[in-house]
Protein backbone atom coordinates (compact mmCIF):
# COMPACT_ATOMS: atom_id res chain seq x y z
CA UNK A 1 0.00 0.00 0.00
CA UNK A 2 2.58 2.38 1.17
CA UNK A 3 4.48 1.51 -2.38
CA UNK A 4 1.33 2.02 -4.23
CA UNK A 5 1.27 5.68 -2.67
CA UNK A 6 4.93 6.32 -3.62
CA UNK A 7 4.42 5.03 -6.98
CA UNK A 8 1.53 7.09 -7.78
CA UNK A 9 3.37 10.21 -6.25
CA UNK A 10 6.20 10.10 -8.19
CA UNK A 11 3.77 9.52 -11.17
CA UNK A 12 1.94 12.72 -10.38
CA UNK A 13 5.42 14.48 -10.00
CA UNK A 14 6.67 13.38 -13.34
CA UNK A 15 3.56 14.41 -14.90
CA UNK A 16 3.36 17.50 -13.45
CA UNK A 17 7.21 18.35 -14.50
CA UNK A 18 6.10 17.48 -18.29
CA UNK A 19 2.94 19.77 -18.09
CA UNK A 20 5.57 22.52 -16.33
CA UNK A 21 7.43 22.65 -19.53
CA UNK A 22 4.34 24.15 -21.52
CA UNK A 23 3.38 27.33 -20.88
CA UNK A 24 -0.57 26.30 -21.70
CA UNK A 25 -2.18 23.17 -21.23
CA UNK A 26 -4.25 24.02 -24.71
CA UNK A 27 -3.17 21.19 -27.48
CA UNK A 28 -0.47 19.40 -26.09
CA UNK A 29 -1.89 16.38 -25.65
CA UNK A 30 0.23 14.58 -28.29
CA UNK A 31 3.41 16.18 -27.48
CA UNK A 32 2.86 15.33 -23.62
CA UNK A 33 2.11 11.69 -24.63
CA UNK A 34 5.69 11.88 -26.41
CA UNK A 35 7.33 13.40 -23.13
CA UNK A 36 5.50 10.58 -21.16
CA UNK A 37 6.87 7.68 -23.44
CA UNK A 38 10.34 9.46 -23.86
CA UNK A 39 10.24 9.19 -19.73
CA UNK A 40 8.87 5.70 -19.38
CA UNK A 41 9.72 3.78 -22.65
CA UNK A 42 5.93 3.23 -23.06
CA UNK A 43 2.63 4.90 -21.70
CA UNK A 44 2.18 3.61 -18.22
CA UNK A 45 -1.76 3.24 -17.14
CA UNK A 46 -1.59 5.28 -14.33
CA UNK A 47 0.98 7.99 -16.34
CA UNK A 48 -2.18 8.50 -18.80
CA UNK A 49 -4.72 8.66 -16.12
CA UNK A 50 -3.09 11.21 -14.22
CA UNK A 51 -2.31 13.69 -17.37
CA UNK A 52 -6.27 13.02 -18.56
CA UNK A 53 -7.08 14.34 -15.20
CA UNK A 54 -4.46 17.35 -15.38
CA UNK A 55 -5.25 18.37 -18.83
CA UNK A 56 -9.34 17.29 -17.69
CA UNK A 57 -9.77 15.58 -20.86
CA UNK A 58 -11.73 12.15 -20.57
CA UNK A 59 -9.63 9.24 -19.96
CA UNK A 60 -11.39 7.69 -23.32
CA UNK A 61 -10.38 10.46 -25.73
CA UNK A 62 -6.29 10.52 -24.53
CA UNK A 63 -6.38 6.94 -25.14
CA UNK A 64 -8.38 7.27 -27.91
CA UNK A 65 -4.83 9.13 -29.17
CA UNK A 66 -2.69 7.12 -27.67
CA UNK A 67 -3.90 4.11 -30.15
CA UNK A 68 -4.36 6.21 -33.00
CA UNK A 69 -1.02 6.73 -33.54
CA UNK A 70 1.36 3.98 -34.01
CA UNK A 71 4.00 5.95 -32.49
CA UNK A 72 2.52 5.32 -28.41
CA UNK A 73 2.64 1.92 -27.27
CA UNK A 74 0.79 1.07 -23.52
CA UNK A 75 2.92 -1.38 -22.43
CA UNK A 76 6.40 -2.07 -21.94
CA UNK A 77 8.98 -2.88 -24.94
CA UNK A 78 12.21 -4.91 -25.00
CA UNK A 79 15.99 -3.73 -24.76
CA UNK A 80 15.89 -4.03 -28.49
CA UNK A 81 12.87 -3.46 -30.78
CA UNK A 82 12.88 -5.62 -33.91
CA UNK A 83 10.48 -4.25 -37.19
CA UNK A 84 9.48 -6.18 -39.43
CA UNK A 85 8.80 -4.70 -42.70
CA UNK A 86 5.96 -5.98 -44.61
CA UNK A 87 4.90 -2.88 -47.02
CA UNK A 88 4.82 -3.84 -50.51
CA UNK A 89 8.29 -4.12 -51.84
CA UNK A 90 9.31 -6.39 -49.17
CA UNK A 91 6.59 -8.15 -49.02
CA UNK A 92 6.62 -9.25 -52.45
CA UNK A 93 10.55 -9.93 -51.79
CA UNK A 94 9.42 -12.53 -49.33
CA UNK A 95 9.06 -10.35 -46.05
CA UNK A 96 6.88 -12.66 -44.15
CA UNK A 97 9.44 -15.30 -44.36
CA UNK A 98 11.62 -13.17 -42.61
CA UNK A 99 8.81 -12.55 -40.16
CA UNK A 100 7.99 -16.12 -40.08
CA UNK A 101 11.90 -16.82 -39.21
CA UNK A 102 12.07 -14.39 -36.21
CA UNK A 103 8.81 -15.64 -34.85
CA UNK A 104 10.50 -18.98 -34.48
CA UNK A 105 14.12 -17.80 -33.62
CA UNK A 106 12.78 -15.79 -31.02
CA UNK A 107 9.44 -17.47 -30.01
CA UNK A 108 7.24 -14.48 -30.66
CA UNK A 109 4.20 -13.43 -31.81
CA UNK A 110 3.94 -9.93 -33.77
CA UNK A 111 3.14 -7.30 -30.99
CA UNK A 112 5.32 -9.49 -28.27
CA UNK A 113 8.24 -9.03 -26.07
CA UNK A 114 10.24 -11.37 -24.68
CA UNK A 115 9.82 -12.46 -20.79
CA UNK A 116 13.44 -11.29 -20.65
CA UNK A 117 12.24 -8.10 -21.66
CA UNK A 118 15.71 -8.30 -24.71
CA UNK A 119 13.32 -8.19 -27.79
CA UNK A 120 10.20 -6.91 -28.74
CA UNK A 121 9.02 -7.60 -32.32
CA UNK A 122 6.62 -5.70 -34.14
CA UNK A 123 5.72 -5.38 -38.33
CA UNK A 124 5.51 -1.68 -40.21
CA UNK A 125 4.21 -0.94 -43.07
CA UNK A 126 7.24 0.62 -45.00
CA UNK A 127 10.84 2.14 -43.55
CA UNK A 128 11.54 3.95 -46.23
CA UNK A 129 14.76 1.28 -47.81
CA UNK A 130 12.30 -0.52 -50.34
CA UNK A 131 15.73 -0.66 -52.18
CA UNK A 132 17.03 -2.83 -49.64
CA UNK A 133 13.64 -5.36 -49.59
CA UNK A 134 12.96 -7.30 -47.65
CA UNK A 135 14.35 -5.30 -44.65
CA UNK A 136 14.10 -5.01 -41.00
CA UNK A 137 15.75 -2.37 -38.27
CA UNK A 138 16.99 -3.25 -34.97
CA UNK A 139 16.62 -0.41 -32.90
CA UNK A 140 18.21 2.24 -35.27
CA UNK A 141 20.05 -0.79 -37.23
CA UNK A 142 19.09 -0.93 -40.68
CA UNK A 143 19.15 -4.71 -42.28
CA UNK A 144 18.67 -5.22 -45.97
CA UNK A 145 18.19 -7.67 -48.45
CA UNK A 146 17.40 -10.37 -45.86
CA UNK A 147 17.00 -14.51 -46.74
CA UNK A 148 15.78 -16.14 -43.44
CA UNK A 149 18.97 -17.60 -43.49
CA UNK A 150 20.39 -14.91 -42.05
CA UNK A 151 17.87 -13.86 -39.33
CA UNK A 152 19.88 -16.11 -36.22
CA UNK A 153 23.25 -14.52 -37.34
CA UNK A 154 21.79 -10.98 -36.95
CA UNK A 155 19.54 -11.83 -33.84
CA UNK A 156 22.77 -13.75 -32.31
CA UNK A 157 24.63 -10.55 -32.88
CA UNK A 158 22.46 -8.63 -30.20
CA UNK A 159 22.54 -11.45 -28.07
CA UNK A 160 26.97 -11.00 -27.52
CA UNK A 161 26.03 -7.11 -27.84
CA UNK A 162 23.86 -7.38 -24.11
CA UNK A 163 26.26 -9.47 -22.10
S1 LIG B 1 8.19 -1.65 -48.28
FE1 LIG B 1 9.72 -2.33 -46.92
S2 LIG B 1 11.03 -0.65 -46.75
FE2 LIG B 1 9.47 0.06 -48.03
Amino acid sequence: MANEKLESTSTIETIENILDRYPTKDGILISALQDIQNEYGYLPRESVETLAKKLKIPLSSVYGVATFFSQFHLSPRGENVIRTCLGTACHVRGGAKILEKLQEVLNLDVGGTTEDMKYTLESVACIGACGLAPVLMINNDTFGRLTPEKIPEIINNYEKDSK
